[in-house]
């Protein structure tokens, strides 16, 4: 038997009886039969998420559900946690979280540096920070070209990422794909007259440490990063479209503390599948888990390794991420 069908199998078996019932058939069109994958019934296989009688479900059970193309909306939701291996610090990990080890003798405490109003009254520790963070220092890491991998395998709904960095995008998952919630330092506006900075006179400025400003009004230059105190950028409300209609969520590297994008982690209808990969529990599948939730808990790079794995996908990452960035797994 193929694989595939092996692994449908045992997915319907995982399920129980109500399993065969995810799967139909439309009338027959051009190309053949288009089976309707277990996501349009998923609610009916896994019932309302609520009973807690179903086994816990493994991270293999993940991968035999994707492999069986049980699950084929995929949204990724992730934070600082997948750009440690690629060199930059998250911001809250106990030593090592930039809040842990940021000193300025001008910034009241870490956390300041991204408040407007601290911004506005003194934008200088930023740009000293900032300057670490030029697009040509850092490159993506295993973690983001697995998402690539869901991208390129027609798997990935969206991707919803706290990070500013911008390596989701430079790992070649295109813009339509992406939901930067917090923003990027792709563009950058100046905060009197709003016009537009040309990206490169931004990061002239602040590699020659001078703080960027608007050509036009002489006002302080910002990148388009979302500091507390500012509005999530208008594409965030693309999560009311993708968020009920996901069949599964992935939540990587992030400590779920900052709204309104650690809600989104109950977003989902219960029914469906949570896998969080994390050094630890965090947010509400810590404190509110569900029964269909994978906490798959320790180094991210292992946990995504394991994944890639169980579905059959090692060689083809390795051979992603050779193609990508010449280095050999
Ligand atoms: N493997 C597994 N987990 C890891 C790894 C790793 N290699 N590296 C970091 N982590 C985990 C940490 O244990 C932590 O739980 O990733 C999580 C990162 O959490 P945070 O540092 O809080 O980062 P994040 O959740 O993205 O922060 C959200 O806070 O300051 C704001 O705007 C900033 O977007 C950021 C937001």
């Amino acid at each position: 038997m193929a694989q595939w069908a092996s692994s449908a199998v045992r997915a319907l078996r995982l399920w129980g009886p109500g399993g065969e019932r995810a799967w139909a058939r439309r009338p027959r069109i051009a190309g053949g039969w288009t089976p309707i994958p277990f996501s349009a019934g998923v609610s009916s296989v896994f019932g309302n998420g609520g009973d807690s009688k179903k086994e816990k479900l493994s991270l293999q059970d993940i991968a035999e559900l994707i492999r069986a193309r049980a699950c084929q909306r995929v949204v990724v939701m992730v934070g600082a946690g997948i750009s440690t291996p690629s060199g930059i610090p998250d911001f809250r990990s106990p030593g090592t979280g930039f809040y842990s080890s940021f000193q300025h003798c001008d910034v009241p405490y870490p956390e300041a540096i991204f408040e407007l109003t601290f911004f506005l009254h003194n934008p200088s520790p930023f740009f000293t920070w900032a300057k670490k963070m030029h697009p040509g220092n850092y490159r993506p890491n295993i973690i983001h070209y697995f998402l690539r991998l869901l991208h390129d395998k027609g798997l990935l709904l969206r991707l919803y990422t706290q990070n500013i960095d911008g390596l989701e995008r430079a790992s070649g998952i295109p813009g339509s794909k992406l939901v930067e919630a917090h923003g990027s330092f792709a563009s950058a506006s100046c905060t009197v007259c709003q016009r537009t900075s040309p990206a490169e006179d931004f990061w002239a400025s602040v590699m020659g440490d001078r703080v960027p400003r608007c050509t036009v009004c002489t006002g302080v230059v910002k990148p388009d990063i979302v500091f507390f105190g500012e509005a999530l950028p208008q594409r965030f409300l693309l999560h009311l479209a993708d968020f009920p209609i996901a069949d599964l969520l992935l939540i990587l590297g992030t400590s779920l503390q900052v709204e309104p994008f650690a809600s989104l982690s109950e977003a989902v209808r219960s029914s469906v599948p949570r896998v969080f990969m994390n050094q630890e529990a965090a947010g509400a599948l810590a404190w509110r888990p569900r029964s269909r939730d994978v906490l798959q808990l320790g180094d991210l790079v292992d946990g995504v390794k394991m994944l890639a794995e169980l579905l059959g996908w090692t060689e083809e990452l390795k051979d992603l991420v050779q193609r990508e960035t010449g280095k050999v797994l």
